[in-house]
C-alpha cells in the first residue's frame, strides 16, 4: 500500500474566536476540533500524523497523542506552518495530506479522493461551491485543474464573485513537498506565506493542481464562534440522521444531542432533551426518558434511564436496571435488574444485581480529601433516605432500614437499623398547645404608633 503522511495546520491564535485558548481545543459533538481530524487521518491508516501547533499549546499535545506535534515559531501564514513540519517527517515516499485544525468534518471518503487525485498528478486541493464564499480563497481553474487561488484580502471585485472555494486541505507528492513549500514567498496584502501558493511553484515543475469538489457541510471553516455554532449544528443533524438509520426511535431528534462516539443500538427509544457527552455507548433495547445526561457511560440492553437522570464518566448500567428521575450516577457500576428509582446519589459504589435503592439515598463517598468506595451485594434493600456512609460493605440480601446512616459492614441477609429509636407521648400536642396559648393570653398586648 502507498505511504501516506498526514500534516494538521492547527499553530493559528484564532482571533476571530475572542478566546484565550487554542481554537482548534474548542468542542464539536464532544470532541475538541482536532480530535475529529485525528480520527480521520487514522481512518485513512496513514503512517504518520503531525499537527503543527504553537509553542505552549500542552492542551493539543496532550489530545492528538500519541501523534507528532511539530513547532511552528511564529505564525507566518500556512505555507510557513506546512513547513515546520517537514523536519518531522519520517517519510519522503507516497504522499502527504496537508490538512486544516479547523476544517473538523471533512470526510475519510473526501480525503481518499484527494489522495488519489494527489497520486494522479503529484499536487490536488479539495474544493467545495460556497453558499457564502466571503473568507475563503477563490478557486481560478483551466480545464480540470487549477491555476491559482486567490485569498479574500487579495480579490478583485470581480474575482469576489467566484464561489468555487478553497477548502485548505492539499494532497501533495512527498519528494516535492520541500521544494514547492520552500519555493513560496509572502508578496500580499497580509504579508503571510500562503500555502496556496504551492499552486505555483508545483507549476514550476510543469505539475498541474487537480481538484476535488465535496459538499459545503463537511467543508466549513470555523474562524468564529458563529461558525462553530453552525457546525455543531450540522454536525448534529449527521448524527442524528447515523443513528435513526441504525435503528434508534428518536420522538423529537432537533433535541437529541449527540457525541461524535455515541454508540446506540437497535430499538433504543430516546425521548426529548437528551443529551449524550463523550465515550457512551448505548446497548440495544435501552429507553433513555426525557431531560437525561449521560457522558463516559455505558447502558446495557433493556435498561431504563431517566427521566431527568444523570449518568456520569466510569458508569456502568447493567441489563434491565432502572435509573429513574433525580438520579446521578458517578463512577459507580449498577448490577443487571437492580433499581434506583428516585432523587439519589451513587458514587464510587457497586450495586448488586437486583438490589433496590430506596427514594433519596446518598452515598457520601468523599471526605474532602479522598473518594471511597461502597459495595452493595446483590438483591440487597437499602430503604428510602438513608445515608451510606463510605468505605463500607452491605452483604448479599441485606436489607438497610430506612433513614439510616451506615458506617460498618452489614452483613448478608442482616438488617441494619441506624437511626435515633422512635420515642411517642400521648397527649403531649394537647398539654403543648394549652401551655402556649395560657402564655399568649397573659401578655399584655403592644398596640401600633403607642409608647
Ligand atoms: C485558509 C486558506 C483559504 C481557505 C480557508 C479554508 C490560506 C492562505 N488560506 O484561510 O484559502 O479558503 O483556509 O478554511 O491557506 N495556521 C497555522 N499557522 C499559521 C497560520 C495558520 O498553523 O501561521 C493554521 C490555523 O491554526 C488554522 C489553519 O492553519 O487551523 C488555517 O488558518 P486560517 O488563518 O484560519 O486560514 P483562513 O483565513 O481560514
Ligand atoms: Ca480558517
Amino acid at each position: 500500500m502507498s505511504k501516506l503522511t498526514c500534516i494538521i495546520l492547527a499553530a493559528g491564535k484564532g482571533t476571530r474566536m475572542k478566546s484565550n485558548r487554542p481554537k482548534v481545543m474548542n468542542t464539536l459533538a464532544g470532541w475538541p476540533l482536532i480530535k475529529h481530524v485525528i480520527n480521520t487521518c487514522e481512518a485513512l491508516k496513514a503512517s504518520q500524523i503531525v499537527t503543527v501547533i504553537a509553542a505552549g499549546m500542552d492542551d493539543v499535545v496532550a489530545a492528538v497523542a500519541p501523534h507528532d506535534t511539530a513547532i511552528q515559531k511564529k505564525q507566518l501564514g500556512t505555507a510557513d506552518a506546512a513547513k515546520s513540519a517537514l523536519p518531522v517527517i519520517k517519510y519522503d515516499r507516497g504522499h502527504v495530506l496537508i490538512l486544516l485544525g479547523d476544517v473538523p468534518m471533512v470526510s475519510k471518503d473526501t480525503l481518499k479522493e484527494l489522495w488519489d487525485a494527489g497520486k494522479k498528478t503529484g499536487l490536488s486541493v479539495l474544493t467545495f461551491r460556497a453558499d457564502n464564499p466571503y473568507g475563503y480563497g477563490r478557486i481560478v481553474t483551466k480545464g480540470d485543474y487549477v491555476t491559482g487561488i486567490i485569498e479574500q484580502a487579495d480579490c478583485t471585485q470581480d474575482e469576489t464573485d467566484i464561489d468555487l472555494v478553497n477548502a485548505g486541505c492539499f494532497c501533495v507528492a512527498a519528494d516535492k513537498i520541500e521544494k514547492w513549500l520552500g519555493a513560496i514567498g509572502n508578496k500580499n496584502k497580509q504579508k503571510e506565506f500562503y500555502l496556496t501558493d504551492i499552486i505555483a511553484s508545483a507549476a514550476k515543475d510543469k505539475v498541474k493542481c487537480a481538484y476535488v469538489e465535496a459538499p459545503e457541510h463537511e467543508l466549513l471553516g470555523i474562524n468564529s464562534r458563529a461558525q462553530l455554532a453552525q457546525a455543531e449544528w450540522s454536525m448534529q443533524s449527521r448524527l442524528r440522521d447515523a443513528a435513526l438509520s441504525n435503528g434508534a426511535t428518536m420522538i423529537d431528534p432537533a433535541t437529541v444531542y449527540l457525541a461524535a462516539d455515541t454508540v446506540i443500538g437497535r430499538d433504543v427509544v430516546i425521548e426529548p432533551n437528551v443529551f449524550f457527552g463523550p465515550g457512551v455507548t448505548i446497548e440495544d433495547d435501552v429507553t433513555i426518558h426525557a431531560f437525561t445526561h449521560i457522558e463516559g457511560a455505558s447502558i446495557a440492553a433493556g435498561a431504563s434511564i431517566g427521566p431527568f437522570a444523570r449518568i456520569r464518566p466510569k458508569s456502568k448500567i447493567g441489563e434491565n436496571a432502572t435509573i429513574g428521575n433525580f438520579v446521578e450516577v458517578n463512577r459507580s457500576t449498577v448490577k443487571a435488574g437492580a433499581k434506583s428509582k428516585h432523587v439519589s446519589y451513587l458514587g464510587d459504589a457497586v450495586i448488586g444485581a437486583k438490589s433496590n435503592i430506596g427514594a433519596g439515598t446518598v452515598i457520601a463517598n468523599y471526605d474532602g480529601f479522598d473518594k471511597q468506595d461502597t459495595v452493595i451485594g446483590d438483591r440487597a434493600f437499602i430503604g428510602s433516605n438513608s445515608t451510606i456512609i463510605a468505605p463500607v460493605k452491605i452483604g448479599n440480601g441485606a436489607y438497610v432500614a430506612a433513614g439510616s446512616a451506615i458506617t460498618t459492614a452489614v452483613p448478608d441477609n442482616a438488617l441494619a437499623v441506624a437511626r435515633a429509636r422512635e420515642v411517642v407521648r400521648d397527649g403531649w400536642a394537647n398539654e403543648y398547645r394549652a401551655k402556649k396559648e395560657s402564655s399568649k393570653k397573659s401578655k399584655p398586648v403592644k398596640v401600633k404608633g403607642k409608647k
